[in-house]
This record gives structure tokens, C-alpha cells and sequence, in this order.
């Protein structure tokens, strides 16, 4: 049997971060620049039909049989195992490459999800549908992130523009024109599920102020999607830029993210601003064509670690 093997993107959030996660509206864009791929080898001699699993990037090297039930890749085998109906695995090796940075903001964890679960499905026969890959990358998402909102695991799975809403369908985004985004690493790592759990604690403490700026934040992201779909790039880049100010507010900017968006800016971007769960991790910078080398050079000068310049082409055609 060849070896069977399936990709999956990293994405960004464009707008809308944390306050998706209480029911407002938010954007993200598949980043296919970053992918996990997950190969699948059939080992039909090896002893006792076991299981290996590969992953360098989070230095893995181990037996299924030895991880918790609850480890995230463990989880995502169960949960195909299970939608599968299969009692046992065959014996084989499953190798996850990614390059994608953890806890960067880029969706690692739902691209190797939905890599490995489409590659598993595959090597069982059973390539499972987008539905039920999204539904198995959610749940995992969850032991990832304690209380996430489902987006990232759903542009990675549909791997197109997402208009987002907690449980609402998915709405594939149709853009007008294409744009480009310098998604910046700050060069600091941060885990979401921490971002997330102390922007609730802070909620808990703060409700009323806390739910306006989600709101506020909500009508940016409409605001966004409109403009989006009209095509101006000063609207949008004014748009994100006060996205950022108000993620300032719910406590999730550092100064060096504060730092990296004022240089952006002062350097010709359209507008830019923290994407993700913040503390760390990346930032994101519209701009013009034109502007591409003077801001990336800005942002590298100003101490950026990495820079992956990407281009969302209009999509008016073959969405649904
Ligand atoms: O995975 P990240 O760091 O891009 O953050 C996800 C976005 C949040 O809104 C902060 C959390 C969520 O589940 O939506």
C-alpha cells in the first residue's frame, strides 16, 4: 500500500479575535504559505498491530497506545476511529510535519487536526467530509483552548475566506478585490488558552464594559466584511487599526505588538493591528503593493522576527 498523506494550511484572523468567542462576528483567511502535512505508512509486519506516531515539532516520537486519551492527537485518532466505526487500527506509521509556529497565532493545532484526520480517514477508506472534519477538529480544538469559538478550525477546514459566527453556518467570504497582508512574528510565543481564559476572568469581573467592546469590536468586523466586499483598502486598514485599539483595551496587546502596528503604520501600511489570541504571537500589516518592502523593512528594523507576505486574490468566482 503507498503511503497515504493529506495537507492542511495555517491561518489568520483578520478582525474580530476574542470577541468571537461571545458571539460576535469575526474574519480569517486560510494561510497556505505555513501547511502540516500528515503521512500515513500501512505497517503490516510490525508486532501486535501498532500504531507510531511522528511528530517532530513537538519532538514525538511514541506508541498511540502510550498517549492519554486526552492528548490532542490521541483525541483526534478516537474521534475518526469513531465516526469510522473501526474497533482497531491497522498497524502503520503516522509522520506529522508542520511548518507551522506554535502558539504564533497561525492555527497549528487545527492544521495538524485536520491533516491528520483527513489522512487517517483516507488510509481507513474513508475520506470523511469537510463537515464531519471540522466537527472532529472542533472538539479537539477544545482540549487545545479550554473554550474556543470554532474558528480556526473551520478556515482551515474549508480553506477559504470565512465570515464567522459561533454556531451559525459558515459563510464562505466573497472578496472584491484582492489586498495583501504581512502577517508579522513578534517573535514572542503565547498560548491562547491563556489569552482567552484571562480575558473571561476579566469579563467575570467587568461584564457590562467587557460585552461593549465585544460589541464594539462586532460592528467592526461587520464593518470589515462590507468593506471587504466593496474593495478599499484605506476603509479596511482604518477599520483593522481600530480593532487594534480595542483589543488594547480588553488587555490582550503587548508593547511590543503596539510597537510593531505603530511602526506598520508610520511606514505606509493601510492599517494593522494584533491577530489572535494576542499576548505575544503575531501581527498583521495591510498594505498596498507598493508598500510591501518599505514596511516589511520598517517592521524587520524594528526587531520582527518573520514575515510572510500574503495574497488573497478576489474571489467572486467559484464560491458558494
Ligand atoms: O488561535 P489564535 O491565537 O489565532 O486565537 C484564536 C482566536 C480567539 O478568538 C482568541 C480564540 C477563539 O477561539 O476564537
Amino acid at each position: 500500500m503507498p503511503a497515504i498523506y493529506a495537507s492542511a494550511p495555517g491561518k489568520i484572523i483578520l478582525c474580530g479575535e476574542h470577541a468571537v468567542v461571545y458571539g460576535q462576528p469575526a474574519i480569517a483567511l486560510p494561510v497556505v504559505q505555513v501547511q502540516t502535512k500528515t503521512t500515513i505508512l500501512a505497517k503490516p509486519t510490525s508486532a501486535g498491530g501498532q500504531v507510531r506516531i511522528i511528530a517532530p515539532s513537538i519532538e514525538l516520537d511514541t506508541l498511540l497506545e502510550e498517549l492519554q486519551p486526552d492528548h490532542p492527537l490521541s483525541a483526534a485518532i478516537s474521534l475518526v476511529n469513531q465516526s469510522l466505526g473501526v474497533k482497531s487500527m491497522p498497524a502503520c506509521e503516522i509522520l506529522i510535519k508542520t511548518t507551522i509556529p506554535i502558539a504564533a497565532g497561525l492555527g497549528s493545532s487545527a492544521s495538524v487536526t485536520v491533516s491528520l484526520v483527513r489522512a487517517l480517514s483516507q488510509f481507513l477508506g474513508h475520506l470523511l467530509p469537510d463537515d464531519t472534519v471540522n466537527k472532529i477538529a472542533y472538539e479537539v480544538e477544545k482540549i487545545h483552548h479550554g473554550t474556543p469559538s470554532g474558528i480556526d478550525n473551520t478556515v482551515v477546514t474549508y480553506q477559504t475566506p470565512v465570515f464567522f459566527r459561533k454556531d451559525n453556518p459558515i459563510e464562505r467570504l466573497i472578496i472584491q478585490n484582492g489586498f495583501t497582508l504581512l502577517i508579522v512574528d513578534s517573535g514572542t510565543s503565547s498560548a491562547t488558552v491563556k489569552t482567552v481564559s484571562e480575558v473571561r476572568a476579566r469579563r467575570d469581573q467587568d461584564p457590562d464594559k467587557y460585552e461593549q467592546l465585544f460589541k464594539q469590536i462586532g460592528e467592526i468586523t461587520l464593518q470589515v466584511y462590507q468593506s471587504l466586499c466593496f474593495g478599499d483598502l484605506t476603509t479596511d486598514g482604518e477599520l483593522l487599526t481600530q480593532n487594534h485599539q480595542l483589543l488594547q483595551k480588553i488587555g490582550v496587546s503587548t508593547p511590543l505588538l503596539d510597537d510593531l502596528v505603530r511602526t506598520a503604520l508610520r511606514a505606509g501600511a493601510a492599517g494593522a493591528k494584533l491577530s489572535g489570541g494576542g499576548g505575544g504571537g503575531n501581527m498583521i500589516a495591510l498594505v498596498s503593493s507598493d508598500r510591501i518592502m518599505p514596511v516589511s523593512e520598517a517592521l524587520t528594523a524594528a526587531g520582527a522576527k518573520g514575515i510572510i507576505v500574503t495574497g488573497i486574490s478576489s474571489s467572486r468566482i467559484g464560491m458558494k
